[in-house]
């Protein structure tokens, strides 16, 4: 158990913005920040940060919370895991009690997992470090390819001994489990036993954005033709490969800063790349790039650079994943380097400003990329030239922006010598055997809704008029729920007399005299939550359900008091202006929410009664239903005169 004063500690230290910013690049907004949602993928901006009310919600898939609820949400984390996590980032010292055998083992799956891979890690760094084995082989072998001791330990390069299993024992008697040793793939078991999976090789941890290890990548030394020249850990349900970039985590900051990635095909060029002074770069580690990791470079840049080796045998391979990245609406540009050269051997064979500037000259848009490698085999026969064109135009009509469309439309046309015209209609074409697909879709879809609608406009629209009543009074308990307001009261001699109340006393007693409940079980879990701590003494704020360990309630609360144009520019001011307004006439604002909220319920309920009736066989039970009718009807009635609202029916 987390003490309850760390806990807090944790929540009074841990900046929102500078921990969202680690994940999602945030821009000054009014007084919140603004992003793109690490949830879904969007093209503008849904995703939002208050600092003041330290919250974030994302308005497009929904979710909303505190600074633990989003880290809980992000890495799939628990609310201990959380907390732990933000600690250690704050360097907050958790003292707890030693987990015992049970503790240990209820962690969660996931948990271990990440720490053996983290014991792993730090084993082999020690193997290649402390003993004569790795000093000889390993750390001799990083020296020779031109590693410094920074770049090693930047990257927290390693060395699996050759023994047979010197991890899994050492693993093993620190108490760690074989179990999952064998899931994350460091472990392999048969009829005589364990044994390691990496031995002899040089280790390349890969970690995902936060710097935790989910697996790793073991190069061989001898170049020999039996074995592969890399082994690379299996997916677990820590490792998603589709979903991971070798060098993310180390070039994160510098891709923001330079607005600009470089992609490149191996662990050792990011590393090389690195240690030259080109620090936006990434790997996508030998497999064909994913829709996934083109998505992650996005979080942080729209410029991709993709860095071939000169001997570019996979190059027509690696078209698909052009294609990927400009359906992203992201910019791709390609640099090849000379023949026999590959990033690494490039950037340890010139200095920084060479590097730099053969990047610089030498980086193609990808339709001249394209078009060159394409026409290499084309040579001058007209048919596939013809080819090459139509291939080129499939790439740009993949684009989803017109204007970037047209301008390589343009280069295309000064490239081949064709006319835009023909170029364009040919673009126009495949667009438009899109298109009739999509409006197909579309129509259908907005019959769909249609049909939807027309029988919700008549059933459920007193419910919803409810919902809105319901959440307009949680709100108001929300926001103001401690704040006084003024009622006047009869007091036992029959006189008017002033007395000051809570707006939350003053609301819920309201609600309990008449032994309403509320519809709306979201808003009927904060209500009851709200309940408990005036039960208990406590002075209850908007804070108490941003902060509250039940995520649920975070969001729920999140929900009610932001408004979806929240994210707009101009929002602060206007939400800065709203409340004071509505403090002023506070008194008015609850009196009348309260006395819409009994409107709404009464008319919820003769609805109901209603309802009943039609499918009612029984007299006696008709002329029941009848009579509450009447009295409901008769009791909205009042309410609605309360409120000067003139029934016409
Ligand atoms: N790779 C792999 N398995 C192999 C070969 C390659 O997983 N048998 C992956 C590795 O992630 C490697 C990348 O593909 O980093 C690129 O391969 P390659 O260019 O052959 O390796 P380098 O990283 O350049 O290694 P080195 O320079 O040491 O040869
Ligand atoms: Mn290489």
């Amino acid at each position: 158990m987390i003490p309850k004063e760390t806990i807090e500690k944790i929540f009074d230290t841990a900046d929102i913005v500078e921990v969202i910013n680690d994940f999602v690049s945030l821009k000054k907004a009014g007084s919140n920040y603004k992003g793109l949602s690490p949830f879904v993928n969007e093209k503008s901006p849904s995703f939002m940060v208050s600092p003041a009310k330290g919250i974030f919600k994302d308005f497009s898939s929904g979710k909303g919370g505190n600074v633990v609820s989003f880290i809980m949400e992000h890495e799939h984390f628990t609310y201990p895991e959380a907390l732990r996590w933000l600690a250690k980032r704050y360097n907050i010292e958790i003292e707890e009690e030693e987990l015992t055998a049970e503790q240990i083992e209820a962690q969660s799956e996931r948990e271990s997992l990440y720490l053996i891979n983290q014991y792993a890690k730090d084993f082999f760094v020690r193997q290649m470090l402390n003993t004569n084995e790795g000093q000889a082989i390993g750390l001799s072998y990083f020296k020779e390819r031109g590693f410094s001791e920074e770049t090693i330990k930047k990257f927290e390069l390693g060395y699996a001994p050759q023994g047979s299993d010197n991890l899994t024992k050492a693993a093993t008697s620190a108490g760690y489990k074989l179990d999952y040793l064998v899931k994350t793939g460091l472990s392999k078991t048969n009829e005589r036993g364990s044994y390691d999976f990496f031995r002899g090789r040089v280790m390349f941890p890969i970690q995902n954005i936060t710097g935790r290890v989910l697996g790793f990548g073991g190069r061989i030394l001898k170049i020999d033709k039996k074995s592969a020249k890399y082994y690379n850990s299996p997916e677990s349900p820590i490792y998603n490969k589709s979903k991971i970039l070798y060098g993310l985590y180390q070039s994160k900051n510098e891709i923001i800063k330079e607005d600009q990635c470089y992609l490149v095909e191996g662990y050792t060029d990011v590393i090389s790349l690195h240690q030259a002074g080109i620090k936006n770069v990434v790997a996508s580690s030998g497999t064909a790039l994913t829709e996934g990791q083109i998505r992650l470079i996005k979080r942080y840049t729209k410029n991709i650079t993709i860095l071939y080796d000169g001997d570019a045998a996979g190059i027509k391979a690696s078209f698909r994943g052009i294609d990927l990245i400009l359906e992203e609406e992201m910019n791709v540009k390609v640099v090849l380097f000379p023949d026999g050269e590959d990033p690494d051997s490039y950037a340890r064979k010139v200095n920084f400003d060479d590097l730099q500037r053969y990047l610089a000259t030498n980086s193609q848009d990808f339709i001249h990329f394209k078009a060159s490698i394409l026409l290499t085999d084309a040579k001058n026969d007209p048919i596939k030239r013809a080819e090459t064109i139509k291939d080129i135009v499939g790439s740009i009509s993949i684009i989803p922006d017109q204007i970037t469309r047209s301008v390589y439309i343009q280069a295309t046309s000064q490239l081949f010598e064709i006319s835009e015209q023909a170029l364009l209609n040919e673009v126009n074409k495949r667009l438009g055997v899109k298109n009739v697909v999509l409006q197909k879709e579309q129509a259908a879809f907005e019959q769909q809704q249609q049909e939807k609608r027309i029988p919700q406009k008549n059933t459920n629209n007193g419910k919803h008029l409810l919902d809105v009543q319901e959440k307009d009074l949680i709100r108001l308990m929300i926001l103001y729920g401690s704040q006084f307001i003024t009622i006047e009261v009869e007091n036992e001699e029959g006189e008017l007399e002033e007395v000051n109340y809570p707006v939350a006393q003053f609301i819920i007693e309201e609600i309990l005299s008449d032994e309403i409940s509320y519809i709306n079980k979201d808003y009927q879990l904060v209500f009851d939550e709200y309940l408990d701590g005036i039960q208990q003494g406590l002075v209850i704020s908007e804070k108490h359900f941003t902060h509250h360990e039940n995520s649920n309630l975070n969001r729920i609360v999140i929900d009610i008091t932001t408004q979806k144009d929240s994210v707009s520019n101009n929002w602060a001011e206007k939400h800065q202006i709203y409340p004071v307004q509505e403090s002023e006439r506070l008194k008015d604002a609850v009196i009348q929410s309260v006395a819409i909220f009994k409107m709404r319920t009464t008319e919820n309920m003769i609805a109901d009664k209603q309802n009943a009736l039609k499918h009612e066989a029984s007299n006696d039970t008709i002329m029941e239903l009848l009579e509450t009718i009447k009295n409901l009807t008769m009791a909205r009635n009042l309410f609605a005169e309360k409120l000067g609202i003139v029934i016409t029916r």
